[in-house]
């Protein structure tokens, strides 16, 4: 069912049962004014009659049978009198003989003056009055018909029931509208979700109510955003990835067309085949780096302790062949800290900074890593004391395939991508990874991790 259609239902159940809520509590409250006022009238002229009963009650029941008759035809009523004992003592009508047992609802409300209203099937609506007289040593009951109090009350009562039949059905066509204004931006919203394609994706939709459906416009237009720039780069990184690696295969191809003319000279033709592992080499260290990248945010983060100590013995592992070969001293300053990351993860990065620093380090030169905690961090430094970033490229250096010039010229090695990486995998841990250079002096990177 449409949320337009749920909402019109509720509102029109919630009017219905408000209004038969209102009239039920109206027509009791009516009721209950109008049985007051004819009661303060029948008390009245009861009480009028009172003072020739207790006269001749009940000494003289002839005269006292007198005095009811009359009274009863004046007041178009009967009238009874009871002993004190609540039975029958006499009856105007003639009818109750002495001592009956009368079971009528009025006879239990108390000592002082009292009235009830009954529907009887031979009278109609009742309403019985009952006075006590004589210290109560007898009563005087009184009962009339009130046909013009029912009469009244039913009056009121369709009456009312037109009112407020009037009222839902106002209110049924106006909780209509009320649905259909309410749930429009709804409906918007869907037409502009259907609008969007892969190849247009827009999502533009004027709303001026500040509410949760403007939150959820906003929220639905950030995403088609941020998808936008996702895809955007998505196709920017595909198409850089290609054209990278095209470059090696021309490469390639060249020396391969020119490999059968040099054939005969041994020396060249050493040199072209080394040119062609090299050129392989880097291809395959390329496509192993678009690979992880790719898959980089495919597993949930499996964290768990990395001490300081463990960190030194990976990176010793790793690089003190290569910083001996490169005749680059590695040098540690560790604080006792221990780091609750991803391990390949981490250590790839670590990999990539501390690979890039010997790397476009000079012969003779030191590359110091340094682990320390900062207010609310974590952080490891990797500083050298090599070839140094450029001002302007420092921006750069961070997305894939980017290579500043100084660092071609030095080094025909890399891929670009290593610190593309290194960006993802501290940004997957709520971390984030800064440079500071300056060139032919050296560079520092900071991976900084938060503390908890
Ligand atoms: N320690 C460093 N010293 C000087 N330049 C660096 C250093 N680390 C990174 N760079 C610069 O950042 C670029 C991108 O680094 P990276 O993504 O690791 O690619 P590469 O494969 O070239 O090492 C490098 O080409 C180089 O210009
Ligand atoms: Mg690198």
């Amino acid at each position: 069912m449409k949320i337009q259609s749920q909402l019109w239902l509720v509102l029109t159940v919630l009017f219905l049962a408000t209004s038969l809520g209102v009239y039920l509590v109206v027509a009791d409250a009516y009721e209950e004014r109008l049985q007051a006022s004819y009661e303060q009238v029948a008390f009245a002229q009861g009480a009028a009659l009172l003072e020739d009963f207790a006269q001749v009650y009940p000494e003289s029941p002839q005269r006292l049978m007198g005095y009811l008759q009359k009274y009863s035809e004046q007041l178009q009523a009967r009238l009874i009198i009871l002993d004190a004992e609540k039975k029958v003592f006499a009856d105007s009508f003639e009818v109750l003989p002495p001592k009956t047992r009368l079971e009528l609802a009025v006879l239990n409300k108390g000592e002082g003056y009292a009235s009830h209203f009954a529907q009887t099937d031979a009278f109609g609506y009742v309403q019985y009055t009952l006075l006590p007289f004589g210290q109560a040593a007898g009563y005087l009951l009184l009962i009339q018909e009130a046909e013009a109090l029912s009469a009244e009350l039913s009056t009121f009562r369709s009456w009312m029931l037109r009112v407020l039949s009037l009222a839902v059905v106002i209110l049924f066509l106006l909780s209509y509208v009320v649905a259909a204004w309410l749930t429009e931006p709804i409906r918007k919203i869907i037409a502009a979700l259907k609008q969007i394609t892969p190849r247009k994706r827009v999502f533009a939709l004027t709303y001026r109510r500040q509410d949760e459906i403007k939150e959820l416009i906003e929220a639905i237009a950030g995403m088609v955003a941020e998808l936008n720039l996702y895809d955007e780069r998505q196709r920017r990184f595909l198409s850089t990835s290609s054209h990278e690696l095209k470059t090696p295969l021309a490469t390639m191809q060249l020396i391969l067309e020119n490999l059968p003319y040099v054939r005969s000279d041994e020396e060249r033709f050493q040199e072209f085949t080394q040119d062609l592992v090299f050129q392989v080499q880097k291809m395959k260290q390329m496509v192993e780096q678009l690979l992880q990248i790719m898959r980089l945010g495919d597993r949930p983060l499996q964290k768990e302790d990395v001490s300081a100590r463990e960190l030194k013995e990976h990176l010793l592992q790793v690089f003190q062949y290569l910083a001996q070969q490169q005749d680059v001293t590695l040098e540690f300053e560790l604080q006792d800290v221990t780091f609750h990351v991803d391990r390949q993860l981490f250590l790839r990065a670590l990999d990539n900074l501390v690979a890039n620093a010997i790397r476009y380090s000079p012969r003779g030169k030191t590359v110091r890593i340094a682990v320390k905690r900062e207010q609310g961090a974590k952080v490891i430094s990797v500083c050298d004391q090599g070839i140094g970033i450029a001002a302007e490229e420092l921006p750069r250096i961070f997305e894939p395939f980017y290579r500043a010039n100084d660092a071609t010229a030095w080094n025909q090695e890399g891929s670009g991508l290593g610190l593309a990486i290194v960006k993802q995998i501290a940004e997957l841990h709520q971390g984030q990874i800064t440079v500071e250079s300056v060139p032919q002096k050296g560079s520092c990177f900071h991976l900084r991790l938060p503390a908890k």
